[in-house]
């Protein structure tokens, strides 16, 4: 069941002094009123964008969470659609707002399934992923997607060195070290652990051909004129 109330402080706080898993059962009732959750115009624009490179028929969208990415790839995937993510309290709320949708709990890094689907899709999750653990991330996608199967997700022009968000996001992820140092379970949860020059050949050697698409929806840069964020379009070989 989920509630419009927004956490409290003190819930943040529990839930980020347990793990992962644990964090997001405890936060599950409420995570759709936060901010951690895919706003409705990203995924809008996600769609927006997706919608020419179909027809897609399957599609799976990794760390679900409480089901918003997967309502868009409905929109896109003409038969199936299976949300996965593990954290059963978080699956809990995703059942109760899509009927059409399959909800399989497990961890993104041993995926229970075989190559099935033409699409894959995540939103707001790779920064629970350590680098050393994306190879085996990205191999797991690919072994899931037909030939010619697209995996796709937004990512957002960096901050620019010296402005507010750069500073907030190098603050937070300091922190997070610290309190992973001096405390257990981890949880791991950080903004700059995803730099594309990283990720790109990441995806490559993993056999996907990678392209970004922007994301013209969601505006420009006032300082450079870059797009805000772009779709990273990465095809399996077929
Ligand atoms: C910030 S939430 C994003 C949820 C949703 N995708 C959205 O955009 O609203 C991150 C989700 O990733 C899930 N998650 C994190 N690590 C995972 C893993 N290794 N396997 C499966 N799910 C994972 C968490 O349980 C959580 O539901």
């Amino acid at each position: 069941m989920s509630t419009n109330q927004r956490p409290t402080l003190r819930e943040l706080a529990v839930q980020a002094l347990s793990s992962v898993e644990h964090g997001y059962d405890l936060l599950a009732p409420k995570f759709d009123a936060t901010p951690f959750r895919t706003p409705e115009r990203i995924l809008d624009e996600v769609v927006r964008t997706l919608g020419p490179l179909g027809p897609f028929r399957a599609g799976l969208d990794i760390c679900c969470g409480t089901g918003a990415g997967t309502r868009a790839l409905g929109e896109v995937c003409q038969e199936r659609v299976v949300g996965v993510d593990f954290s059963a309290g978080m699956l809990d709320v995703a059942r109760g707002t899509q009927a059409k949708a399959h909800w399989v709990r497990a961890d993104a890094r041993a995926l229970p399934f075989v190559a099935a689907f033409d699409l894959a899709v995540s939103f707001g999750a790779f920064g629970h992923f350590l680098p050393k653990e994306r190879p085996g991330l990205f191999a797991q996608v690919h072994s899931v997607l037909r030939p010619g199967g697209v995996f796709a997700f937004p990512v957002g022009a960096p901050p620019h060195p010296g402005s507010w968000p750069y500073w907030a996001m190098l603050g937070f992820d300091a922190a997070m070290r610290v309190r992973n140092t001096v405390w257990w379970p981890r949880f791991v949860m950080y903004y700059r652990t995803f730099p594309l020059t990283e990720v790109r050949p990441e995806l490559e050697r993993a056999g996907f051909a990678v392209e970004l698409l922007p994301l013209e929806g969601l505006g420009r840069r006032r300082r450079d004129g870059r797009p805000r964020a772009a779709l990273l379009v990465a095809r399996k070989e077929a």
